[in-house]
């Protein structure tokens, strides 16, 4: 009896660890570029909120915004390395791994967020979730931030004014032609780079949210803001697919759930605080927000409209239908 209760302590002691270590809590790092204030910020925090709490104890989210873990052009490659389970990159930043995601970028396509939310919500939007998966990578879900506004040192009312000027726009090759449309030289920087690029006169201007200008700053170091709606900066949340595959199916399931409600907590702060943070940058004072004529609008419209054209063999002549069908 005493051998076998020995038998049964050892073989407890030795069992032990191991299912400690069995239970240990699985590290979820998600890692944005943006302040905690925007909607991705506040989504992300989201996320670790409602998976700690689905799956006490299984998981830890440890959230890094601000570019503080890795930036623009590194978190990609990081979330391959598996140094990183979760990001959510602007839809911008995903040319070098599908064309079809270049269809966010076409300048004038979308009247408004809900325009956006609804192609996105359609099958079309949707099939595009999976548009990387033979790259590794999967789409989690749409997360919104807003419509784009322009802000420069000079003044900017006309397509005419833009002529010369440099821009900072985020890696697209669509947006590189939106801003060559106009006769302007674009320029690819980090999210990161943006603040110090506008201070020291590198660029003239960027196109931006108002959540994204106001957290960063941008309006106190330019001079004007022509709010123009242009064209819009969402997010696609991913994940490595490897790694999501590979998670305990109750753990992947949780998980799933609980992006799901973030995205959707994420989303209603990007379409309610939108106009907060606009009147934030107004009643600074620092930068003239103008608002865009009818007349202006249709020049940009107007000087813009090639772009649309010189796109459509790459993302697809019937994705632009539907996408310009969600504007009803
Ligand atoms: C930008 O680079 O301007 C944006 O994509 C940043 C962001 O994540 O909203």
């Amino acid at each position: 009896i005493l051998a076998a209760a020995i038998a049964t302590i050892a073989a407890a002691s030795i069992a032990l660890p191991l299912s400690a270590a069995a239970q240990s809590p699985i590290i979820i790092k998600y890692s944005h570029v943006v302040a905690d204030q925007t909607p991705k910020g506040q989504a992300a925090q989201k996320f670790k909120e409602l998976a700690e709490k689905a799956l006490p104890g299984k998981v830890v989210v440890q959230v890094f915004p601000n570019s503080q873990l890795f930036g623009d052009g590194k978190e990609m490659e990081a979330l391959a390395l598996g140094d990183v389970q979760i990001i959510a990159p602007s839809l911008s930043k995903f040319g070098k791994y599908t064309p079809k995601l270049q269809i966010f970028d076409l300048p004038f396509l979308f009247n408004d967020i809900q325009a956006v939310d609804r192609f996105q919500a359609s099958p079309s939007g949707q099939s595009l979730l999976n548009s990387m998966n033979k790259k590794g990578i999967t789409g989690l879900g749409y997360l919104h931030n807003g419509m784009k506004v322009f802000s420069t040192t000079a003044p900017m009312n006309l397509p005419a004014d833009a002529k010369g000027m440099k821009f900072r726009i985020q890696a697209s090759d669509v947006l590189e032609a939106q801003f060559k449309a106009v006769g302007a030289n674009p320029q690819k920087l980090a999210f990161a780079e943006v603040y110090q690029a506008l201070q020291s006169g590198v660029v003239d201007g960027q196109e931006n949210t108002w959540s994204n200008i106001y957290s960063k700053k941008f309006h106190e170091v330019q001079g004007f803001i022509l709010d123009s709606n242009h064209g819009v900066i969402d997010y696609m949340v991913i994940t490595n697919t490897k790694w999501w595959n590979g998670l305990p199916a109750d753990i992947r399931k949780g998980l799933s759930q609980a992006m799901k409600e973030s995205i959707a907590f994420g989303n209603q702060v990007a379409i309610k605080e939108a106009e907060a943070f606009k009147a934030k940058v107004i009643a600074d004072n620092k930068a003239k927000v103008v608002e865009m004529t009818p007349a202006s609008k249709a020049a940009w419209r107007k000087a813009m409209a090639p772009v649309v054209k010189k796109f459509e063999d790459e993302i697809g002549a019937d994705l632009i239908k539907a996408a310009q069908n969600s504007n009803q």
